[in-house]
């Protein structure tokens, strides 16, 4: 598989605080990468350094392509409400395409996250989870090699969320993009992923790298209550808390609380 992604050794600072320290890792051509990690520990730091939005303090990010695109979290603030959505999906691609080819590209792309019919309204008459997916629609329509993801789905309802998943691994599987995607939920890092990436709290460091072993096929019930779904799940969990806490040696920890115990009990 070649990369589509390589980052290496990347690191950023701001000012007197380091976000994250030292990340390397790959993405490779057609694969969905999950990053999971504590809030505050870097994840949207990684994103924006990788889409070239902030400069990292050192190391590297190379892309194999040149079209990149980004779907945000907060979708009531990535969409123009003065473009109507078939105007918000064309609007990245008006240096790029003649007219009709970035209208045809754009309504291609809202048939694909089930919007043919919508592309005349403006994105304040639809639902939360319809303009999540015009954002979608808009970054698949600019077709890009890598399509980035802060939190996607964190704004939307349980059942729009599970929709929206479903949509993702959809269009990915017969339209072949590369994804990585930032998520706070363990859960959904499992279903989504091919591999998922923990971080570890402040500054971020890769805790772990690890492949998914489920059929690229998923379903919301049979693949949540599925064996290697629920192991997993539990050892990112697990890996999670891990990398929050001070590494304390709890045996060290208990014999000294022991000793100081014991002390205070003779000084009686
Ligand atoms: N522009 C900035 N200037 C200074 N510090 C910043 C800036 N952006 C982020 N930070 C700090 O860097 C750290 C990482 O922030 P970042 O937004 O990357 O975390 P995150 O993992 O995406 O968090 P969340 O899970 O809440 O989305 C935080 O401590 C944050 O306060
Ligand atoms: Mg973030």
């Amino acid at each position: 598989m070649t990369n589509m992604l390589e980052v290496a050794d990347l690191a950023h600072t701001y000012g007197e605080h380091q976000a994250i320290a030292g990340l390397s890792f790959n993405v490779g051509a057609g694969e969905l990468v999950c990053v999971v990690g504590p809030s505050g520990c870097g994840k949207s730091t990684l994103l924006r350094t990788i889409s070239g939005l902030i400069a990292p303090s050192s190391g590297s990010v190379s892309l194999d392509g040149d079209h990149l695109a980004v779907v945000f979290q907060d979708y009531s603030r990535s969409l123009f409400p003065w473009l109507s959505v078939q105007g918000n999906v064309e609007f990245p691609l008006r240096r790029s395409l003649r007219r009709a080819e970035r209208r045809a590209r754009a309504r291609e792309a809202l048939s694909w996250v089930g919007l043919e019919d919508v592309g005349r309204k403006y994105p304040w008459q639809l639902s939360g989870g319809m303009q999540q997916r015009v954002a979608i629609a808009r970054a698949l329509a600019y077709r890009p090699s890598l399509l980035l993801m802060d939190e996607p789905f964190a704004s939307v309802d349980a059942q729009t969320r599970f929709e929206l998943e479903d949509l993702l691994l959809k269009v990915r599987r017969e339209h072949g993009a590369t994804v990585l995607v930032v998520t706070h939920d363990i859960d959904e890092s499992v279903y989504l992923g091919d591999r998922i990436l923990v971080l570890s709290g402040s500054p971020a460091r890769l805790v772990a790298d690890l492949r998914v072993d489920l059929p690229d096929e998923r379903d919301q019930i049979a693949t949540r209550t599925d064996e290697t779904f629920v192991a997993l799940r539990s050892k990112v969990a697990r890996l999670l808390n891990l990398g929050k806490a001070p590494t304390v040696d709890i045996e060290k920890w208990a014999a000294a609380e022991r000793e100081a115990l014991s002390e205070a009990l003779v000084d009686r």
